[in-house]
């Protein structure tokens, strides 16, 4: 399929993870991809990796000056912008007895803070053109609260509804706002943290055994992403082998 021949889309978070295989994914479809990280090393090696007319910007999502650079860079180099995947993102394991003001306000001001900046910057240049796709990754986790993440939990359920207020409000414009909340995944992040002991207690949750991988959740994102899924705004779709089913 070439679903993005043409387009123009920016993934945050792509160096590595999620993000990097969304970024693949819209690149091999047609996509002139800008690759948007803070690990600036690591955003630059995935985009000599995808290659094409794909590149990178060391971006940190949560300063104003940072993101508007970005999409400066995306205008300079195409000249348009049809696809936003929000994946960055700050993935805490943090028990309730340890968090403090400063640790819940470091995961706001990326997971929350970051969003607001990146759509807003975004939208501002899809509404003239009248065409646009965002898809901002939250989390399963949001549905039934998961321990030692309860400010990931906050900001990942606040993605959630501001992208369904979102949607709202750029509808008229003909642009769309969804939300995919994956199941836990195998990535760098959760292979560096606590989170990699659970796997084997999510397993059994799941109506479809096995554990998820980044190539598991890209299909629904570039779904999302793509022209034909014009008709579908302001959701919520859970990507995790059928553990939440509500
Ligand atoms: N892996 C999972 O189990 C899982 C489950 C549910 C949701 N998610 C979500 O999926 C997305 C990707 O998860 P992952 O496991 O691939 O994460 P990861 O930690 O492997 O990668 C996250 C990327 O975001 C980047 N990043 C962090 N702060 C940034 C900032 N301020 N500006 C720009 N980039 C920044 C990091 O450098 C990193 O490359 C996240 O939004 C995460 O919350 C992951």
């Amino acid at each position: 399929m070439n679903r993005f021949n043409g387009q123009t889309a920016i993934v945050t978070g792509a160096a590595r993870g999620i993000g990097r295989a969304i970024a693949e994914r819209l690149a091999s479809e047609g996509a002139t991809v800008a690759l948007a990280d803070i690990n600036e090393a690591g955003v630059q090696a995935a985009a000599d990796e995808i290659g094409g007319a794909s590149f990178a910007v060391a971006t940190d999502i949560a300063e104003p000056e940072s993101v508007t650079a970005l999409h400066s860079a995306v205008i300079d180099k195409t000249g348009q912008l049809d696809v936003l995947v929000n994946a960055a993102a700050i993935v805490p394991f943090v028990p309730w007895d340890d968090l403090t003001f400063e640790e819940w306000r470091r995961v706001m001001r990326v997971n929350l803070d970051g969003i607001y900046l990146m759509c807003r910057a975004a939208s501002d240049l899809m509404r003239p053109r009248k065409y646009g796709r965002i898809v901002n990754i939250a989390s399963n986790s949001i549905f039934d609260g998961t321990p030692n993440m309860a400010h990931y939990v906050a900001s990942k359920g606040g993605v959630l509804t501001f992208s369904r207020s979102l949607a709202t409000e750029l509808g008229g414009d003909k642009i769309t706002v969804n939300s995919v909340c994956p199941g836990l995944t195998d990535t760098e992040g959760v292979q560096e943290s606590p989170h990699k002991d659970a796997f084997e207690f999510v397993d059994m949750l799941q109506a479809i055994k096995g554990t998820g991988t980044p190539a598991d959740i890209v299909p629904a994102v570039a779904f999302l992403a793509s022209e034909e899924a014009h008709w579908i705004t302001g959701q919520a779709l859970a990507v995790d082998a059928g553990m939440i089913r509500h």
